[in-house]
């Protein structure tokens, strides 16, 4: 079979330390992921931009840090317990599970005319029952029912259940929203396509919480919003569409929803969704704990419930459509390049500082200016192989920028830097890289 594009993203991501498999030496875990020295960096950059305008550039927005283990009344109340499910078909004969709505099962599960599509025996798959995608855990040393914790699914009811904390701790006033970004974790029965679907993955959501009548407005809002954001991180625009949840997708929470979906080497696929959640959440946790959740609206002293709306989004899934959308192979003089065509603010590495040859002080001065940059941006210092090779590898991790220390450098304390993009070399004094490097990296 030829290598397809994901095939090809896999291995340069484990090549050049963005992502490898988990447990790897002992066969791997199915689709769990670890990332590797450049991958977290990746991610950590996605996770510090979306922090940076949910969090610190509005006055209306608080951050959280709530834990992966709830309360299980939460999980009741939330509707995860009853509603978060998959429906699934068991084969009898080779013993393997499948999602209900596998395309290549044909027939109907259950009866006789329904083939497996792994083993091919016709008749061997049972009806569809309902399988809850939570983890389950227990809490303290005994195994038992009343012991039994979740691992959350969604980060979003650590939000609904700190609301009243954190509006009064932060003497917000209603519309205003809470930001949070932490693990969530799924037993998904078809994870796969690399880091897309896994069973432990990372959510960046937002909860914004406005008055009833006032939701259409804000659900408006924040799909422009969240579309700028993602065009802000570079993502080519007609590569994102739009798609409205008819009422077979909604979740069991959700009134209205779009999702945000992006043409990845196996199709177009969501990555982030828009939700309405009405007072769903709010009014399950206040029905299910006794306690008043209301809002009292000092203007006009009305008691009410406020509304929902959410932006949820995978860091990992958005990672994810970030390396996708930088993957170029291009042909330069002749030879193939493989390059990550990031925006120079994500890339995990800013610069990389080469001594042309390992001698006539240039190493010293190239080890100077890497260990004086260093401070300020993430560098990395390249003395090995020939200067092709040096460039290619970097083209791989996507380093904008590659800091070259030749003949001429030691003499007059200039360098080159080569544009990962152009290929163009520009002659920089060392004392200005700082401040070329940082006019290159705004935005
Ligand atoms: N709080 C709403 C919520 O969780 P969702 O559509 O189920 O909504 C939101 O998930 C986002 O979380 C998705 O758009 C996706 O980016 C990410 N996500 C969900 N399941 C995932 C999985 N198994 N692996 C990786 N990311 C996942």
């Amino acid at each position: 079979m030829p290598e397809t594009v994901m095939d090809k993203l896999v291995s340069l991501a484990k090549r050049r330390g963005f992502v490898f498999q988990s447990s790897e030496i002992y066969g791997g875990l199915g689709s769990v992921w670890d990332y590797g020295p450049l991958g977290v960096e990746l991610k950590k950059n996605i996770k510090e931009r979306w922090w940076r305008s949910m969090v610190h550039e509005r006055e209306d927005i608080e951050g959280l840090d709530a834990a992966i283990l709830m309360h299980p009344k939460v999980w009741e109340a939330s509707g995860h317990l009853a509603g978060f499910s998959d429906p699934l078909v068991d084969c009898k004969h080779c013993k393997n599970r499948f999602r209900a709505d596998d395309p290549r099962i044909k027939g109907t599960p259950g009866q006789p005319d329904a083939q497996c599509p792994v083993c091919g025996t016709k008749g061997s798959l049972t009806a569809a029952r309902q399988f809850n995608l939570m983890f389950k855990t227990f809490m303290g040393p005994v195994e038992e029912a009343a012991a039994v914790v979740y691992l959350r699914p969604e980060t979003a009811q650590g939000i609904y259940v700190n609301y009243l904390n954190v509006l009064q701790s932060s003497r917000q006033k209603i519309p205003f929203g809470i930001a949070q970004i932490g693990k969530a974790f799924r037993n998904e029965i078809t994870p796969g396509n690399f880091i897309f679907r896994t069973r432990e993955f990372e959510q960046m959501e937002m909860q914004f919480f406005v008055k009833p009548g006032t939701e259409g407005e804000w659900f408006e809002f924040w799909r422009a919003e969240r579309l700028k954001w993602l065009h802000g991180l570079g993502i080519r625009p007609e590569k994102l569409r739009w798609h409205q949840h008819g009422k077979d997708e909604l979740a069991h929470y959700a009134r209205d929803a779009y999702d945000i979906e992006y043409e990845f080497p196996f199709g177009w696929n969501e990555f982030e969704g828009i939700h309405h959640r009405g007072d769903f959440d709010l009014s399950n946790h206040q029905r299910a704990s006794g306690k008043k959740l209301e809002y009292l609206d000092p203007a006009t002293n009305e008691r009410f419930l406020p509304s929902v709306i959410e932006t949820s989004a995978g860091a990992d899934r958005t990672a994810l459509v970030v390396l996708c959308d930088a993957y170029r192979e291009e042909e330069v003089e002749g030879e193939k390049r493989v390059v990550l065509q990031l925006k120079p603010s994500l890339a995990p590495l800013k610069a990389a500082v080469f001594p042309l040859v390992n001698k006539d002080g240039m190493p010293e001065l190239a080890r100077r200016i890497h260990d004086d940059l260093r401070g300020a941006f993430n560098v990395f210092y390249d003395d090995g192989g020939s200067i092709g090779r040096r460039y290619r590898r970097q083209d791989e991790a996507g380093t904008p920028f590659a800091i070259t220390v030749d003949g001429q450098s030691t003499q007059d304390q200039t360098v080159t830097v080569r544009d990962r993009d152009t290929l163009k070399q520009e002659r920089v004094a060392a004392g200005q890289l700082a401040a070329y490097l940082n006019a290159k990296l705004a935005g």
